[in-house]
């Protein structure tokens, strides 16, 4: 489709050595995209970059840690010197730090600031200039659903996500005028290897099934779609916004069939098990969606009724 069609713009990608700058890059790329996959790690981003090219791939990479400024610019520069322009740029690179707000140093506080969001403001000075000589751009930012809500034991990271959305309408309000968009997607959860550590509870795993009106977790690819929207001329006359990508987790409330659900432990009705073959409709709606019993025994029917 025309306005998805990405032929002849360059797109540099940010932490895409794995997980969710992976998915960006190949929706790009696929879109016709010109991609640079950047990443701190240089061996995991060539490897990567080399899974690209092998798909016929128009794509690049370089090493690049987005927290330090100076390497930011001079990096920047170079895919400048190489491609002439950048046309789109995905901040995406970030880390998380699970721990309790008593036991986290304000040293451990200002690197996570650090990598997640102020990465995003030196990528974007570093690139607008070039973006505003050409008189268009599409900056996204990834926030999370942690840019809205909170969750004890990540201050660090939930601050760093609620800047982004901020960071984001500033960057829209600023280079608006020059042809530049702005916006953000906040992930739900995702399978990537940031969420290892959770994904091994699987009271956890569990609980956010149920939590979420789609009733699974995502799986990288699915962010692609919404990357290629806010890069494309599908997106031209938005900015400043922030799509959320949670299938509804942040937006809805527990019914009392989920509630119950939540407090069953281990005696979870078999929808709600970490099971990935749960019969509950996938991306592609082939997989069955039956009802729902509460681990009481009762048809909890409005849980079903998504
Ligand atoms: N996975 C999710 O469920 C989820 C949910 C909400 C938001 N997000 C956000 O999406 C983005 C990507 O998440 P992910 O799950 O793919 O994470 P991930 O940990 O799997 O991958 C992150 C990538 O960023 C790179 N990176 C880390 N620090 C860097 C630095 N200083 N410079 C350059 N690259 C660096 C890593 O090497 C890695 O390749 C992050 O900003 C994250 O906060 C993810």
């Amino acid at each position: 489709m025309k306005e998805f069609d990405l032929t002849g713009k360059v797109a540099l990608v940010t932490g895409a050595a794995r997980g969710l700058g992976t998915a960006a890059s190949w929706a790009l790329a696929r879109a016709g995209a010109t991609v640079v996959l950047t990443d701190i790690h240089e061996d995991a981003v060539r490897e990567r970059n080399a899974e690209f090219i092998a798909a016929g791939m128009d794509t690049s990479c370089a090493q690049l840690d987005v927290s330090n400024e100076t390497l930011v610019a001079q990096g920047v520069d170079e895919i400048l010197q190489r491609h002439g322009r950048i046309d789109i740029l995905v901040n995406n690179a970030g880390i998380i730090l699970r721990k309790p707000m008593v036991e986290t140093s304000a040293t451990e506080f200002r690197n996570v600031l650090n990598v997640n969001l102020v990465s995003m403001f030196s990528m974007s000075a570093a690139v607008a200039p070039s973006m505003i000589r050409h008189r268009h751009g599409r900056i996204i930012n990834l926030t999370s659903i942690m840019g809205h809500i909170a969750r004890a034991g990540q201050s660090t990271y939930v601050a760093s996500k609620h800047g982004v959305v901020g960071l984001t309408k500033a960057i829209a309000a600023e280079f608006g005028p020059h042809g530049i968009t702005c916006n953000a997607i906040a992930p739900g959860y995702f399978y990537t290897e940031m969420n290892q550590q959770v994904l091994n509870e699987s009271a956890f795993h569990d609980s956010v099934v149920i939590r979420t009106p789609l009733r699974r977790w995502a799986d990288a690819d699915e962010l692609g779609g919404t990357v290629v929207f806010l890069a494309s001329s599908a997106s031209a006359y938005m900015t400043a916004q922030t799509l959320v990508l949670d299938a509804g987790m942040t937006a809805t409330v527990l019914d009392p069939g989920q509630a119950a659900a939540m407090q069953g432990g281990s005696g979870l009705d078999s929808r709600f098990q970490a099971n990935p073959a749960f019969p509950v409709a996938g991306p592609d709606g082939t997989a069955a969606f039956e009802p729902i019993k509460s681990p009481h025994g009762e048809l909890a029917s409005q849980v079903s009724a998504v």
